[in-house]
């Protein structure tokens, strides 16, 4: 039998409840108090911050894909905004020049650039979905199986973005520590990382979320397109030319030569991106309001060694290795 139990005194509810969260809960099976300070719900399989669970469930009913978007999905911490600038700068490198000081990448956050579907619902603003401009670019963080079925139908593209799940928590812990409302306090660091074990991650389990992506990619590649932050991080110019190979606007030789590809790793490198006035200053969201500046924090692989420890590390190799165990798909 479904049951529904959410200890109120435990997790720091700051939001109202709407009607579709309450029928969403009918669907709802198990509840945790989170890796920070909001409640997750399990549904269907995946854990959803208390928030996101409605919008998720409106986006799924409603959302109306063209065969000409672009999906970003990304696991949450990622390096979302940061592909969300390389992608928007190479679908859009024919209207504006890379190095021009009015890119509007030098100009606003990329997570105005290439807003999330569930940014738009939160907002109630779905009339901007007709509004915007070919190819749409637009960004979730649910797992395959809980894509709109008129993104999976349409064959539109869909890039996948995950990271060594390590640095994913600790990054998270540090974002959400951030963002956290005054009075909220944070669930303890080892009590987060025993839920993490168990599951608990926005969108996740973080390698259920990866290997339904990672299996997708493999069925089909013209779909989706499956990366990794450490590789973005090793060669983004490889990286970069392969994307848009994917996304069906590959670089002439000529573009290759006039240095087009190196301007974009330029423009999206972290020190340029996190310096920009918007990323640094500004704010987005709806219901709940992110600093952008939470979004640059150190932009580097293995930053969970000065907070995980070996035994810890261990632990979650250990999971990592058996969840993925057959699929080809490494950490
Ligand atoms: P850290 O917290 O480890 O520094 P997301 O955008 O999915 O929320 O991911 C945020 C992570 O990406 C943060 O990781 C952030 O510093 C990193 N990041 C943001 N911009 C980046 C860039 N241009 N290059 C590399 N990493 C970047």
């Amino acid at each position: 039998m479904k049951t529904f139990s959410h200890d109120t005194q435990e997790s720091c509810n700051c939001l109202e409840k709407t009607n579709l969260q309450l029928q969403a809960m009918t669907s709802i099976i198990q509840t945790s108090k989170g890796l920070g300070f909001t409640p997750y719900y399990k549904y269907e399989n995946f854990w959803y911050p208390e928030h996101l669970l409605p919008v998720t469930l409106d986006m799924q009913a409603t959302f109306k894909a063209q065969p000409s978007d672009i999906i970003l999905a990304t696991m949450m911490k990622s390096g979302t905004t940061w592909l969300k600038a390389i992608i928007f700068a190479v679908v859009n490198r024919h209207l504006y020049t890379n190095t021009h000081k009015n890119h509007p990448l030098l100009k606003s956050s990329p997570h105005d650039c290439f807003p999330f579907i569930h940014s738009i619902y939160e907002k109630n603003n779905q009339n901007q979905l007709d509004s915007m401009p070919s190819p749409r670019l637009l960004a979730v963080h649910v797992p395959f199986s809980h894509l709109p079925a008129s993104i999976t139908d349409s064959g539109c593209k869909v890039v996948y973005l995950c990271r060594n799940p390590k640095d994913a928590f600790v990054s998270l812990r540090h974002y959400l520590d951030k963002m956290k409302p005054v009075g909220c306090e944070m669930t303890p660091f080892d009590k987060a990382f025993e839920m993490f074990c168990q599951g608990v991650f926005p969108f996740g389990p973080f390698w259920d979320q990866m290997l339904e992506y990672w299996t997708e990619s493999i069925k089909s590649p013209e779909k989706v397109l499956f990366l990794k932050y450490e590789d973005l991080k090793e060669d983004l110019a490889d990286n970069i030319k392969k994307l848009a190979e994917f996304l069906g606007c590959s670089f002439s030789a000529e573009e290759v030569k006039r240095g087009v590809v190196e301007e974009i790793v330029q423009l999206c490198d972290f020190e340029t991106m996190k310096n920009v006035k918007a990323n640094k200053e500004g704010e987005h969201g709806a219901l709940v309001r992110f600093k952008n500046s939470g979004f640059f924090r150190k932009g580097k692989i293995g930053d969970w060694k000065d907070h995980i420890t070996p035994d810890m590390a261990e632990r979650v190799d250990k999971i990592i290795e058996q969840k993925l165990l057959g699929s080809g798909l490494m950490f």
